[in-house]
């Protein structure tokens, strides 16, 4: 089988956020298991030629855009597991400092700059004679690739067996542009209904993608059932659940080489489910670096990026009723300045008993998953979200809010601990956190039961493996797909 796997992010190239974990990881599980595989990502300023060692795809090559043709050239680099990854070099639209927008906001031609990729993307395997079985697209950024298939690339022999999957990581960033802006795709009006893109007075290019590819994933099997109606579904509830037969949900893993305590070489002191004593060994490191005090109650880490999505609202209002009570917290993250004022100004009022970080420091978040004893996860939203499962590798036990991902990995402790890997509360509440953050502190106190919590967390697979196999099932079946018209 012929893969082909166009995305805006992957490590270790480009990230923005979990998207680039999840393509970096899935690439090298289907590069081990011996698929023939081409990544394709924009060429932005930080793959630099050097360090990737690029090299350059000998022709210069050409898209429409509209009107106007743009040229481009290609750079290519082979993954040290097999597959060779492709990156679309145009320099005026991606040798930018950011690869969507700056603080201010987005980059105000991200549909070109995105449109122009999707086309050369198309145009590269066509030029290489490479024919995919399977087009593996990730996100609005590639969401009009499916839709390219059936109009601009219609007559292509490259694409006569193609069959899509498009993989929604976040249905709440839906491309939005204006109308106009698919002039620029070649595409017209009287190929497509403009009620198939329109969305809000815009045309979405997630839209797109849930309509035309010819099957939908998403990021775990409760997302996909969550955004088929309000809130969840960001307005496009209709749409996926016109497509629920096509619909599939796929929890991701995380990469347990580079998530692993026992090599972790950014710990105090490295531990695993057999030593884990050590762990201990980490709590008082990091209690020591972020000048917290000494306590007998659990140290509770929280590590993310702060925005709406991430439960913010629900976490800073109890902040303050957990230092009542003595409880520490040791927060790391960067995002919305609103979120950032109010946690400093939180460990202003209780520094011994919250220490907040503002940044992304990954040594530190890794200290903070090995240092503390549970992790905190409130999200309102999480389509599939890795901090739980990085959390049940580092032996830090997941609370989670009931959602998404974190319902397809943490199965809750039972009254006495003597079931479950993590706690889970309901309602987005800071009541309802508070109360399970005292229901397991209460827990922690039973060392043994504790031990076998940690444990029992350790053990849950969230390897690839089971992961990778399923996306390869998915494919298989996706090829056997008819063309829908
Ligand atoms: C998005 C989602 C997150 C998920 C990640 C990777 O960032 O918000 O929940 O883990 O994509 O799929």
């Amino acid at each position: 089988m012929k893969i082909a796997i166009i995305t805006s992010e992957m490590v270790p190239f480009a990230r923005a956020g979990g998207l680039g974990d999840v393509v970096g990881a899935l690439v090298m599980e289907l590069g081990k298991m011996g698929y023939d595989i081409r990544v394709i990502l924009p060429k932005y300023k930080q793959i630099e030629q050097q360090r990737f060692r690029l090299k350059r795809y000998p022709d210069l090559l050409e898209v429409p855009m509209g009107r106007k043709i743009e040229l481009f050239m290609v750079q290519s680099t082979k993954l040290p597991y097999g597959p060779e990854a492709l990156f679309i070099d145009k320099p005026e639209f991606f040798d930018r400092d950011e690869l969507y927008g700056t603080p201010q906001g987005p980059y105000p031609d991200n549909d070109r700059r995105f449109i122009v990729f999707q086309r050369a993307a198309l145009e590269f395997l066509r030029r290489t004679n490479f024919k995919p079985d399977i087009i593996h697209l990730h996100d609005w950024q590639t969401g009009l690739v499916p839709l390219m298939l059936r109009t601009v690339c219609a007559q292509d022999a490259t694409f006569k067996k193609s069959r899509t999957l498009f993989t929604v990581h976040n249905l709440s960033q839906q491309g939005l542009f204006p109308p106009d802006s698919l002039a620029d795709t070649g595409i017209e009006w009287k190929e497509i209904s403009l009620s198939q893109l329109q969305f809000q007075g815009k045309i979405s290019f997630l839209k797109a993608g849930l309509i035309f590819a010819d099957m939908i994933s998403t990021v775990s099997q409760k997302y996909s059932e969550e955004i088929q109606s309000e809130p969840f579904g960001c307005g496009m509830e209709d749409v996926i659940r016109s497509r629920a037969g096509d619909l599939e949900g796929i929890i991701n893993g995380i990469d347990v080489t580079l998530w692993d305590p026992e090599t972790d070489t950014s710990l105090a002191a490295n531990y695993s489910k057999d030593t884990l004593e050590k762990k201990r060994e980490n709590t008082l490191s990091l209690e020591k670096e972020l000048g917290l005090a000494g306590e007998s109650a659990p140290l509770f880490g929280f590590v993310s990026r702060l925005n709406q999505q991430k439960g913010l609202d629900t976490l800073i209002p109890a902040l303050e009723k957990l230092a009542e009570k003595k409880i520490r917290v040791a927060a790391l993250g960067v995002g919305e300045d609103q979120y950032q004022k109010a946690l400093l100004e939180v460990a202003h009022r209780f520094p011994k008993l919250i220490s907040v970080n503002i940044g992304f420091d990954e040594v530190l978040a890794r200290r903070i998953y090995a240092g503390s004893d549970i992790m905190l996860l409130p999200s309102n939203f999480e389509p599939c979200g890795l901090g739980h499962m990085i959390a049940l590798r580092y032996g830090s036990v997941p609370l989670v809010r009931a959602t998404g991902g974190f319902m397809d990995v943490i199965d809750p402790c039972g009254a006495d601990g003597t079931t479950g890997n993590g706690f889970m509360f309901h309602e987005s509440s800071s009541n309802a956190l508070v109360t399970e953050v005292f229901r397991a502190a209460a827990l922690f106190d039973k060392k043994k039961i504790w031990r076998e919590i940690i444990l029992r967390g350790m053990n849950t697979d969230v390897s690839w493996k089971t992961s990778a196999k399923k996306y390869t099932d998915l494919y298989k079946r996706v090829t056997k797909k008819a063309v829908v018209a």
